[in-house]
């Protein structure tokens, strides 16, 4: 692929979209690349995922505004999908995916980032969603998930004043979890994967599905949900590892819930 790079560090799998001479900008081949990228993934072998741009300067600075520049209304909708199928595909893979945003995370880049479960970022990054500067509406999916990640005002302020945020303000509005210095950005979500994938992966999986299902559907509706996940995982070999580790009060053992597959 020319424009994701996709590498295996023990059970964590990184994924780089690389076209760094465009500020790592999303054309119709960077997604082409990466829906291609997550159907190679091995879900049985990796644990979790980590999202990350090329260079020291963007994650991704947004859509391609060449390609976007002329296109029709049926094209500029289809592009809309095609970005949003990709970015649908990353939300809702079946392991967690942690982007480590080092850089710019504009228009596109904030969606995209926001694709996934959870964000940090190096203390450089920028994130905004300037569509209404260029005379569009986000398309990727940012005037959905930003309001639902920040909350609708917050949301509605950042797409309409088309003002960029530091790092900072980012961390302060709940758009990231955590800002470290760009040196280290990668090893805090390689730490943070390796520790994801220390535990039950089955369980995880579910607990990524039941918090994505659930927030779409009434509180009634979502913990039935939870209920047939929490009931899946009494299946698994997980659980009955996990619970006699415990049980056996083998503090060593207790630690180390090893990982299974389904009974
Ligand atoms: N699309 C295409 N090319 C882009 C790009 C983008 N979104 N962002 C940067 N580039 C290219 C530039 O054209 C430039 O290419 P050349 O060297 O060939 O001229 C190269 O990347 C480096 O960019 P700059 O010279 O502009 O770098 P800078 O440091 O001066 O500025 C920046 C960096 C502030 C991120 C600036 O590049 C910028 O504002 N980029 C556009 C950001 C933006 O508006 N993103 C939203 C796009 S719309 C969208 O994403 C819609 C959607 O929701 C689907």
């Amino acid at each position: 692929m020319e424009f994701v790079t996709y590498e295996v560090e023990g059970q964590v799998g990184i994924l780089t979209i690389n076209r760094p001479k465009a500020l790592n900008a999303l054309n119709s081949a960077v997604l082409n690349d990466l829906d291609e990228a997550l159907d190679n993934v091995d879900v049985n072998t990796v644990r979790c995922l980590i999202l990350t741009g090329a260079g020291e300067k963007s994650f991704v600075a947004g859509a391609d505004i060449g390609e976007m520049s002329t296109l029709t209304k049926a094209e500029a909708e289809a592009f809309g999908k095609k970005g949003n199928d990709v970015f649908r595909k990353l939300e809702t893979f079946p392991l967690p995916v942690i982007a480590a945003v080092n850089g710019f995370a504009l228009g596109g880049g904030c969606e995209i980032s926001m694709s996934c479960d959870i964000r940090i970022c190096s203390e450089n990054a920028v994130f905004g969603q300037p569509e209404v500067g260029l005379g569009i509406t986000p398309g990727f999916g940012g005037t959905q998930r930003l309001a639902r990640l920040v909350g609708p005002g917050m949301a509605k302020q950042m797409i309409y004043t088309a003002r960029n945020i530091k790092a900072d303000e980012a961390l302060r509005i709940g758009l990231v979890n955590a800002v470290y210095p760009q040196e280290e950005l990668m090893n805090a979500a390689k730490k943070m994967a390796s520790g994801i994938a220390m535990n039950a992966p089955i369980a995880v999986r579910n607990c990524k599905k039941a918090i994505n299902d659930g927030l779409e559907v009434n509180m009634d509706d979502a913990i039935v949900i939870e209920e047939k996940l929490f009931g899946d995982c009494f299946e698994t070999e997980d659980q009955k590892a996990g619970m006699g580790n415990f049980l056996e009060k083998d503090k060593e053992k207790k630690l180390k819930v090893v990982p299974f597959k389904n009974c």
